[in-house]
């Protein structure tokens, strides 16, 4: 792969956007390898994922506006569907999926983020929806995951000025859960992905399943996805050796993903 790395350590996986050159803005060739990389994980060998930028600058500067520069209405709207299919994998994916932002999360970079299950992010850290100041709109997703991560007024506050935000703002708006100084920041991730890791896999995707699901629906229907999987996690011998681990008071039970 040219654009994008991906690399396991221990349990968990880590993709780098690897585009430096470009501050990992996202061409169509981005987004292929991330959607090829998507599809070989093996979701058995890796419990967690985490996504990252390369270098100390970056995360992800949006996508590619030399790519955009060209495009009529067709072709814009199959970059958007690309983008967009590409980030709903990440958001559906069947393992939980951490965004560490060493830099800029501009435009697209600032909708990738979104599509992971939550965000943490470096001190440098610049986040930003700039589209309607090159008169587009965030086409990657933005327009909707935005509003759910810091609510509607700041979403549509966000993306009609195409203001940018420093990581304290990020921090106080709930758009990351924790900033760190830049060389912490990777540590934090992967201590955290270790954690996930170690819980039992099964009850961690189930846990994805129904907030997801629950996100879009009425709460007696999430209730009830929720009730669905509640039950079928009975069925996993991780669950019955972890409960039997507390009844006979043993500490760090080993799940098998079974
Ligand atoms: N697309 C293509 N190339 C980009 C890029 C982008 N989004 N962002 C940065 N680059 C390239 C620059 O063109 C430059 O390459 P060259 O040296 O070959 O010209 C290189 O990366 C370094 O960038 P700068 O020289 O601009 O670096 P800087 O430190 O002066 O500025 C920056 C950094 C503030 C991030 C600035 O690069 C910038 O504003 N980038 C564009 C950000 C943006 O508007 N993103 C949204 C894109 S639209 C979108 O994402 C639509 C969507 O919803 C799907």
């Amino acid at each position: 792969m040219e654009f994008v790395k991906y690399e396991q350590r221990n349990r968990y996986g880590i993709i780098t956007i690897n585009r430096e050159e470009a501050l990992n803005a996202l061409n169509s060739a981005v987004l292929d390898e991330l959607n090829e990389i998507l599809d070989n994980i093996d979701t058995n060998a890796v419990r967690c994922l985490i996504i990252t930028g390369a270098g100390g600058k970056s995360f992800v500067a949006g996508a590619d506006i030399k790519e955009m520069l060209e495009l009529d209405k067709s072709g814009g709207e199959f970059f958007g569907k690309k983008g967009n299919d590409v980030f709903a994998k990440i958001e559906n994916f069947a393992l939980p999926v951490i965004c560490a932002i060493n830099g800029y999360a501009l435009g697209g970079g600032c909708e990738l983020a979104l599509s992971c299950d939550f965000r943490i992010c470096s001190e440098k850290a610049v986040f930003a929806q700039p589209e309607v100041g090159l008169g587009i709109i965030p086409g990657f997703g933005g327009t909707q995951r935005l509003m759910r991560a810091v609510g509607m007024g700041m979403a549509k506050q966000m993306i009609y000025s195409a203001g940018k935000i420093d990581a304290a703002e990020a921090l106080r708006i709930g758009l990351v859960n924790a900033v760190y100084a830049p060389e912490e920041l990777m540590p934090a991730a992967e201590k955290l992905a270790d954690i996930i890791s170690k819980n039992a896999p099964i009850a961690v995707q189930k846990s994805k399943i129904a907030i997801n699901s629950g996100s879009q629906l009425p709460i007696n229907k999430g209730t009830e996805i929720e009730t669905r999987l509640f039950g079928e996690c009975f069925e996993t011998d991780d669950r019955r050796a972890a409960m039997g681990a507390f009844i006979e008071r043993r500490k760090n039970v080993e799940f098998f993903n079974r």
